[in-house]
């Protein structure tokens, strides 16, 4: 077309329309990703209704919004201390890490800490390749740090749904993100952490203490602000835990104080609940992932899937002669070729190596078509999280029948970091929709790994732990 050269700020008259009018039809494809106040609200509420049944004794097991007991019942009071390992694994790397958490500064540092790569035929191979891996790994960093000799306790931060029993056991319900190891669902994490250390045969760890990302998250901030009691993470993956009061965790003995829940609202949705928002493109990338059908909520919101959703958008459009002249390059049809980092750098404003390198060929009408989609994707999903986080946060305030609750998020997560308004957004937007909390975000520092020591260490700090009641006779009882 007559626009093909020209540049974003030399528009020539004629092509003012043009562009104009590529935008119009671009807005209208994009339509389906707009979701009102109204319909956030009503999304906001549906999670309210599914946290309370999956907090069920009864009604857990068909809950899509998991809700696990993480048996964490206090967040940092300060008094905790010592060397910690921390293992982490569920996010974009695996880390190994020595922690010291000092007292007397109520500081907590890292000592030293190293990145491990986890190939993709390990993500996708045998459970005893990965722990093999994980142990052998962990066996270098000892080595070269030094700690070979020490029988250190351990925080291992394992970003996937578990069912924990005790904190130290932690029984896996499903892989998510890209993981798929064979012999591992329904087993218990920390079990195969030990048996393949033993393999290993030449060094010792101390006792472990399981933790989900969002709660390392939330105890890292705690320690710097003790009314932090939420935990969120928007990267690979998203989801949030809070401190709900124990008359509530049905599943778990005990009336007194409270314990933290991961929501796992990743899987919101998973039941059929969100249909009525998905676009034929989230309908695709679920199709398309290695989890069909679950983890719903997830995928039209975290960097596990967002590139996808623009990359599949960008395809269509363009087959519908709505882009770069219609044609499709072979790059743009490879399923994970448009990263969801992309969508950050396009938004900050920088595009044209990012398509060159796709093989495209652009008009300004495509630079602001391609600008606006990830601006639209990536504004769902802070909406979502908002929404989402509204419905944790007013739960709280419920929970102890206050007219006004101001509390304190840990935040982590590539998409809430890098991108450049999302965060901004999703503010925003939870302000909007829950009006009588006042949040405030702390963005944490490595939840993962020093996160991980401070709930070792606070789990060192409270011995008495409580322990899951078994409802399995019931459930027969409910089900016959
Ligand atoms: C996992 C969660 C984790 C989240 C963020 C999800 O896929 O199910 O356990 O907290 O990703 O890493």
């Amino acid at each position: 077309g007559p626009c093909v050269k020209a540049h974003l700020k030399t528009i020539p008259p004629l092509c003012v329309h043009y562009v104009t009018f590529c935008l119009i039809q671009v807005k209208r494809f994009l339509e389906p990703f707009r979701l009102s106040q109204k319909t956030l609200q009503d999304i906001s509420s549906r999670l309210t209704q599914d946290m309370i049944k999956g907090l069920g004794r009864h009604s857990h097991h068909k809950a899509p919004v998991k809700m696990l007991p993480t048996f964490v019942r206090a967040t940092p009071d300060g008094t905790e201390k010592g060397d910690f390992l921390a293992l982490d694994l569920g996010g974009t790397n695996f880390r190994v890490l020595h922690v010291r958490v000092n007292e007397d500064e109520k500081s907590v540092l890292k000592m030293d800490s190293e990145i491990c790569a986890i190939p993709q035929e390990i993500m996708t191979g045998t459970g005893e390749q990965l722990f093999d891996h994980i142990a052998a790994c962990l066996g270098t960093f000892l080595e070269k740090q030094g700690l070979k000799e020490q029988v250190l306790p351990l925080g291992f931060t394992f970003s996937f749904p578990c069912e924990q029993k005790e904190i130290d056991k932690s029984i896996l319900i499903r892989w998510t993100k890209g993981f798929n190891c064979s012999g591992v669902e329904g087993r218990d994490v920390v079990q195969l952490l030990k048996e393949a250390v033993r393999r290993q045969g030449d060094y010792e760890i101390g006792t472990v203490a399981m933790v989900n990302d969002t709660v390392g998250t939330m105890m890292s901030c705690g320690y710097r602000d003790q009314s932090c009691e939420i935990g969120m993470i928007i990267g690979t993956g998203t989801n949030a835990c809070y401190m709900e009061e124990m008359c509530n965790v049905k599943r778990v003995e005990g009336e007194g104080g409270r314990m933290c829940i991961n929501t796992e609202w990743g899987g919101f949705g998973d039941d059929g609940s969100l249909r009525d928002i998905q676009t034929q493109f989230d309908l695709e990338v679920d199709r398309s992932s290695i989890n069909p059908g679950v983890h719903i909520f997830e995928k039209m919101i975290s960097g596990m899937y967002l590139g996808e959703i623009v990359r599949l958008l960008l395809v269509k459009m363009t087959e519908d002669k709505i882009l770069f002249s219609g044609k499709v390059s072979e790059k743009l049809r490879t399923s994970g070729a448009f990263l969801t980092k992309f969508i950050s750098e396009i938004e900050h404003g920088s595009f044209q190596r990012i398509l060159s390198d796709l093989g495209l060929q652009w008009s300004t009408a495509d630079l602001r078509a391609v600008h606006l989609i990830c601006d639209t994707v990536s504004s769902r999903s802070a909406q979502l999280c908002a929404a989402a986080l509204a419905a944790v946060a007013n739960r709280i305030r419920t929970n102890r029948g206050l007219d006004h609750l101001d509390t304190t998020v840990g935040v982590d997560g590539t998409v809430f970091k890098k991108h450049p308004t999302f965060s901004a957004e999703l503010r925003s937007m939870v302000h909007k929709l829950a009006p009588k909390c006042t949040l405030k975000f702390i963005v944490s520092e490595d939840g993962s790994g020093k996160g991980a020591a401070m709930v070792t260490a606070v789990a060192q700090r409270i011995a008495a732990q409580s322990h899951l009641i078994d409802d399995s006779d019931e459930d027969e009882l409910e089900e016959n």
